[in-house]
């Protein structure tokens, strides 16, 4: 039976032995003193949080819900996801102490319908899916090409051209539609293209085509396949595996999309093969070297072909939403916040020097501080992933609780991101909040790239692209806020989005 399957029924089986669990690992019975079992965690009923899920939109404000889970219940709370019992927890300090006792190889299952259409789809998994030894291989042939800081700043070249690419095309779409003629409306939009190139550009050293003036069908038809992926996945968990015959709808869109996806990596992988081949081993080796061909050095580790898909369809999954939606956020607070845009201008105008519209190097773009406070601000105030999951190995005490082993636990980011205790006016974008001007928060309150060894593998090319467009970005013109603009909320789509498009004014300078 397929990992995803045996941890589902391993859950469920959990779920249904609550009570009895909670007798055996410490409910607390007649001594106070003793850990309280799985039963004792309060939360809501099962029938009136699947009706808060379906019948109230909560599926696309779970973000929200985490932060009325602890208003009501504390910050460890339990309930049922779809057929999965979940226990929440809300609090820095519980989220640090389970992510403090991971074993060697933690287990993320929050993308189950994800490795479940690999199983039946005869798909390798790549990172994101993975679990066990696979995943430790996997993880340890990338993370020096994708993690170690030599790694990153060699793709500082490629990515160069992509953001000059980048902002050719915001000129070029300002004023295509009604409106003021700076605006560029669906900010997002032109970012997820971005956000493509540029994981594109890195993973394959050869360019796809999506910032320019003719964007090809294939990248078009890939980014709305990742998209959708995103709103069946949540759907798909959701829903017992019995409504999944009665309702095919959604998790015959997951695969339909997830196919699509693979079918386009594979078309370039092979296309990096052919030329390869052609081009000679060592010229790709010296590639390698400079970390702008990371395809070839997976070929060349004679990972085996399906692997090589897996991984290289992934990691351009992941590349798009991430990238692009943090762009989306950033410029969406920097208009509304013209004063903290001047000072961060002017920050990276003075390291440039006088006049210039030169590019920054990535080491220099590292260090300017007001950048970088900026970058966490807003993955803060909007982190992309609003709630990661990890399923212990063993059984863990967590503040009063012991949790068993094999329990699907949620570790509620978006809430503890805005948890005032810890941000001061949490809601209020303040990258100031991040140069001492408040009391240090909890490092565990704002985790955005996840923590330890089943952190984001992305996070080095994510900042680098984020600080290289930005500072681009904010070099060429001033952003401004589409006048008359309502504020726009974010909501959940596995990852956060936000509920309506972005449109911008993008003034030249
Ligand atoms: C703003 C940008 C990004 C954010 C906020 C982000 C966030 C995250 C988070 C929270 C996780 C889960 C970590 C954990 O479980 O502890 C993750 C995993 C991952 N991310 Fe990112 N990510 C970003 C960009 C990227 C990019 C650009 C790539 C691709 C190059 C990427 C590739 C991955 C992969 C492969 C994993 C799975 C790692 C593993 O399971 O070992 N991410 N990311």
């Amino acid at each position: 039976m397929a990992e995803t399957l045996k941890l589902a029924s391993r859950v469920l089986r959990r779920a249904r032995w609550a009570p009895e669990l909670g007798t055996s690992l410490g409910s607390k019975g007649s001594d106070p003193t003793a850990p309280h079992g799985l039963a004792d965690i309060p939360g809501p009923s099962t029938p009136s949080f699947l009706a808060e899920l379906f019948c109230k939109g909560g599926l696309s404000r779970l973000h929200e819900l985490q932060v009325r889970g602890a208003a009501r219940y504390g910050p460890v709370w339990s309930a049922s996801f779809g057929p999965v019992r979940t226990v929440y927890l809300a609090a820095p300090t519980l989220v640090e102490q389970l992510l403090r006792q991971e074993g060697p190889r933690p287990e993320r299952c929050s993308f189950s319908p994800w490795t479940e259409h690999r199983r039946r789809h005869q798909r390798a998994c790549g990172l994101l899916t993975a679990e066990g030894e696979e995943w430790q291989k996997l993880r340890s042939l990338l993370a020096p090409l994708l993690l170690r800081p030599q790694a990153a700043a060699g793709y500082a070249g490629t990515l160069d051209e992509v953001v000059r690419d980048l902002v050719r095309r915001l000129r070029r779409q300002r004023g295509r539609s009604a409106g003021a003629p700076t605006l560029v409306r669906d900010v997002a939009g032109e970012f997820y293209k971005f956000g493509l190139e540029g994981v594109g550009a890195v993973l394959l050293g050869s360019r796809l085509g999506c910032l320019d003036v003719q964007v090809p069908a294939d990248t078009e038809t890939f980014i709305r396949a990742v998209g959708s992926v995103f709103m069946s996945t949540l759907l798909t968990m959701a829903m017992p595996s019995w409504l999944h015959r009665l309702v095919p709808g959604p998790w015959g869109r997951l695969c339909r999309d997830w196919d699509q996806m693979f079918a386009f990596a594979q078309r370039h992988v092979e296309r990096r093969e052919a030329e390869a081949a052609v081009s000679g081993q060592g010229k790709s080796e010296v590639d390698v070297g400079a970390g702008a061909h990371l395809t070839y050095f997976l070929l060349r580790e004679k990972l085996p072909a399906p692997s090589i898909l897996g991984n290289v369809t992934e990691l351009l999954l992941a590349g798009v939403d991430t990238v692009s939606n943090t762009l989306s956020w950033a410029l969406y607070e920097l208009s509304r916040h013209p004063e903290v845009q001047m000072a961060l201008h002017s920050e990276i105008t003075a390291a440039l020097g006088p006049g210039s519209h030169a590019h920054l190097p990535a080491t220099t773009l590292s260090q300017l501080p007001l950048l970088k406070a900026v970058v966490k601000e807003v993955l803060r105030l909007y982190p992309v992933v609003p709630g990661n999951s990890r399923v212990p190995d063993k059984d863990i005490h967590v503040g009063d609780y012991i949790i068993p082993q094999n329990t699907l636990v949620t570790l509620c980011h978006y809430a503890t991101s805005r948890d005032p205790a810890q941000f001061p006016e949490p809601n209020s974008f303040r990258p100031a909040r991040w140069l001492g001007e408040d009391p240090a928060s909890h490092p565990f309150a704002s985790l955005p790239f996840g923590f330890g060894k089943r952190s984001c593998m992305g996070r080095r090319l994510a900042e680098l692209e984020l600080q290289m467009a930005l500072a681009q970005i904010l070099t060429h013109f001033e952003v401004q806020p589409e006048p008359d603009a309502a504020p726009i909320r974010p909501m959940t789509r596995t990852v956060l989005v936000p509920e309506r498009s972005i449109n911008l004014l993008f003034v030249d300078r």
